[in-house]
């Protein structure tokens, strides 16, 4: 299985930014992930659409937008015009799911459900026929550096298997947030999933393309 990496940029070093950014690039990263919290849906508060216009100015990456916000609704719009490429909702926060994905649809932006850990994965058998993206949460959102659950390998096995069962596997991708190294991500890629978020075993490396090569062998 091919490792894909999507770094998170909350590990990243916001006073050189768009250095971390090329670093990554110049490794072959074609992939970020932003976290966007709101201090309400998680206790923590990061940054919004003005700070994602600025990245979209500075790469090509593929801009993943991760929602930690209550009432996403409302923000869609501009997270979408901020230059995101994926917009990823929490199942936990928004009132109406199935609108929330097709308003980030009309926008032309690939939608994404989040679920925490302790949420079902059963719920999103419903909305598989919508979306392209799929983010589970192996870690409580809300910070970057917390330690793998364990227990949410079983979670990202049922999903790649329920996606394989009503055949659509190859429209969504599946994707792995929080926790992630060099311990935890063989086991990860073994449940079939198809992109890791990496920030602090990334970021917090001393030779950070050092590091993502370590990650992304696959014999590692
Ligand atoms: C946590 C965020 C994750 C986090 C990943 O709420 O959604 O993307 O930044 O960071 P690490 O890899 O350090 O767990
Ligand atoms: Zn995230």
């Amino acid at each position: 299985m091919k490792r894909i990496i999507s770094p998170s940029l909350l590990s990243a070093d916001f006073s050189n930014l768009i250095e971390d950014i090329k670093i990554v690039e110049a490794v072959g990263v074609d992939r970020l992930h932003l976290d966007v919290m709101d201090g309400h849906f998680v206790p923590n508060l990061t940054f919004g659409p003005f700070i994602i216009e600025h990245i979209r100015k500075s790469t090509k990456c593929h801009l993943e937008t991760h929602l930690m916000i209550d009432n996403p609704s409302k923000y869609i719009k501009d997270y979408a015009k901020a230059g995101s490429d994926t917009i990823i909702i929490h199942y936990e926060a928004s009132s109406d799911i199935r609108s929330d994905l097709n308003k980030i649809k009309d926008e032309g932006v690939l939608c994404g459900l989040a679920i925490k850990p302790e949420t079902s994965y059963k719920i999103l058998e419903e909305h598989l026929d919508v979306l392209d993206y799929i983010l589970v949460m192996s870690v409580s959102p809300g910070f970057g550096g917390q330690g793998f659950i364990i227990e949410t390998l079983d979670k990202m096995n049922s999903i790649n298997k329920m996606c394989i069962q009503n055949n659509c596997r190859d429209k969504i991708k599946i994707g792995v947030d929080g926790g992630v190294n060099l311990k935890t991500i063989k086991s990860v890629y073994d449940t079939g999933i198809d992109i890791t978020i990496v920030g602090s075993a990334l970021y917090g490396a001393s030779d950070v393309k050092e590091r993502y090569y370590d990650l992304i062998n696959e014999n590692g």
